[in-house]
């Protein structure tokens, strides 16, 4: 008997995940669904939201799918995972916590054998910039990165969705733009130069910093130089990136483009894009080019669904290797 809870059901992580459980026919018995008192008793899928509160039953799960923000899994991950569930957890709870491994499904599952009960899923722009470089990584090793991202506005959850759709609606029929409220600018018909918030003293905006740090984690690799730019653009679903990769031995465009051919969860194109994207899990790959600056760099724009293979794919391809390999549902 498999019980899962998804946490955070209602959110846009969370919608998108209850649908992969049932595309993807996940092997659960169960499956509760837990938001906070806002959305309690709201019907999906024919199955009624719960509230997360100190009344909610907790106990005997198996899985626990936290997509709830930060705070949320601050607070109750723990208790699941005491109640007998491994949690895989969206937000950036627990991700540099160095017991708590940080994994991506086709990169570095080994991760997965030493987990205490929580496991954390890394942010979508490093997710599918892992995808894309890991096998550019075990093949030459990175020595530095450049990176551009061109973030969609789902990244930000469901009411950064709706103010995108606000201003864009208001703007086409000659009303005056409603003020924004999830982002510092106006996204509609516009940039913003920075992704994320800045914390005090900071430069950085933490989007940026996590992809520093989520990146060196997971390639298991201290050295390597990533210099990053984090950047919103109008765009319901799906990021982009462009990616500038300083290797430590040669690698031609050539032989980066045989390597990512045959990389699990890799789709290589011309010119990907996010609307050709969404909806999809894999990482699409395109411009693969010699960068004409540098002997051993090389240029390339890798685009993914970032509500898919960026949060909730990644999530659930851990919890069925986590069925498959039922001793790696025990607690090391
Ligand atoms: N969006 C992405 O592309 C993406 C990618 C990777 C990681 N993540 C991470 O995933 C998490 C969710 O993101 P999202 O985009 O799905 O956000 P969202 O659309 O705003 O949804 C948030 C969800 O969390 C629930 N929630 C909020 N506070 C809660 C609480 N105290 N107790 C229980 N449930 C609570 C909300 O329930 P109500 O309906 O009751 O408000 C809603 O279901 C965040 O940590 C985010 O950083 C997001």
């Amino acid at each position: 008997m498999t019980r899962v809870a998804v946490v955070g059901a209602t959110g846009a992580v969370g919608r998108t995940m209850l649908s992969l459980l049932r595309e993807r026919s996940f092997p659960a018995d169960e499956i509760v669904l837990f938001a906070s008192s806002r959305s309690a008793g709201t019907e999906i899928d024919g199955r009624t939201v719960r509230r997360l509160d100190e009344t909610a039953e907790l106990d005997g799960f198996d899985i626990a799918l936290f997509s709830a923000g930060a705070g949320a899994s601050r607070e109750w991950a723990p208790r699941f995972v005491d109640g007998g569930a491994v949690v895989i957890d969206n937000s950036s709870a627990f991700r540099r916590d160095p017991s708590v491994p940080l994994v991506v499904s086709e990169v570095n599952p080994h991760a997965l054998q030493h987990h205490r009960g929580l496991i954390a899923n890394p942010n979508c722009s490093t997710m599918q910039l892992m995808v894309a470089l890991a096998p550019i990584h075990r093949a030459a090793g990175i020595e530095r990165l450049v990176v551009a991202t061109y973030q969609s506005v789902s990244g930000s959850g469901r009411k950064a969705i709706a103010e995108l759709e606000a201003q864009a609606h208001a703007s086409l029929n000659g009303i005056e733009m409603p003020a924004p409220e999830v982002y510092p600018d106006h996204i509609a018909f516009n940039v913003i130069g920075a992704a994320g918030s800045f914390a005090e003293g900071d430069d950085h905006t933490d989007e940026e910093r996590k992809m520093m740090f989520e990146t060196r984690k997971i390639l298991e690799d201290e050295s390597i130089g990533i210099a990053v730019t984090c950047v919103r653009v109008p765009v319901r679903i799906g990021h982009s990136e462009a990616v500038n990769v300083q290797t430590r031995d040669p690698l031609t465009a050539d032989q980066a483009r045989e390597l990512l051919a045959n990389a699990p969860g890799v789709i290589l194109g011309h010119v990907p894009s996010p609307l050709a994207a969404e909806g999809r899990d894999e990482v699409f790959v395109g411009r693969i080019r010699r960068d004409e600056s540098h002997p051993r760099a090389l240029g390339m724009w890798v685009v993914s669904d970032n509500l898919r293979k960026g949060a909730a794919t990644n999530a659930v391809q851990i919890a069925e290797l986590l069925v498959a390999d039922r001793a790696r549902l025990a607690v090391a």
